[in-house]
């Protein structure tokens, strides 16, 4: 299941435990504390040792990484692969959108799920529009289902999309 060469010069590759000061520091970003979740350098170090987790990295080629995807778990029979966290270094470039077509296609090329999904806060707009542009479907909503570091509730959408609507994109 190695991560190969992706679409144009965007490479997709499997992140070691060399990449967490990238992964950190992505996930960081000033304003991102209200969009994504933030595990310390312990937490990731663990999740990389996981036979159930997989993180891709995302670069052009001969440039520096771009963004990380973290699939976890990579697998499940019933709810399929779980995109656990996305993020991108300059968001609002267009390598967001690049990164979730690329991690899409690893997903049903080098797995045998038949759904990928992941939740998403409801004031997240631009990964919505990403999400939704990528072929991912809103499934169902959970209200008040996160506790944001400010102590305020925020609602998470599901979305999804199956490996038969991904073969027929
Ligand atoms: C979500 C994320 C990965 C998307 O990557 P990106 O590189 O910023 O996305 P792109 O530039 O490819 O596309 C952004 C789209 O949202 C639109 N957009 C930008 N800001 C927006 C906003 N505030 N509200 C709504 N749409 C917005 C852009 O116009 C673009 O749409 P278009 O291609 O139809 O013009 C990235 O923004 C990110 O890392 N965000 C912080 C972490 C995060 O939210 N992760 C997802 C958690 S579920």
């Amino acid at each position: 299941m190695a991560a190969g060469p992706v679409a144009g010069t965007l490479l997709l590759r499997t992140a070691t435990a060399a990449d967490v000061d990238f992964i950190l520091a992505a996930e960081r970003l000033p304003g991102y504390e209200r969009l994504v979740a933030q595990w310390s350098r312990e937490q990731h170090q663990a999740a990389l040792e996981r036979d159930d987790t997989r993180y891709l990295l995302a670069a052009h080629a001969g440039q520096p990484p771009g963004g990380f995807a973290l699939l976890q778990p990579l697998h499940d029979t019933h709810e399929g692969a779980k995109l656990r966290r996305i993020a991108v270094v300059r968001p609002g470039e267009g390598f967001g959108r690049a990164l979730l077509t690329a991690v899409i296609d690893w997903v049903f090329e080098s797995t045998d799920n038949e759904r990928l999904w992941l939740d998403v806060f409801t004031h997240n707009e631009r990964a919505r529009r990403v999400y939704r542009a990528a072929g991912l479907q809103e499934d169902g909503l959970l209200r008040g289902a996160y506790r944001l570091p400010d102590g305020s509730r925020a609602d998470r959408v599901i979305m999804s999309v199956l490996r038969q609507e991904w073969r027929e994109r």
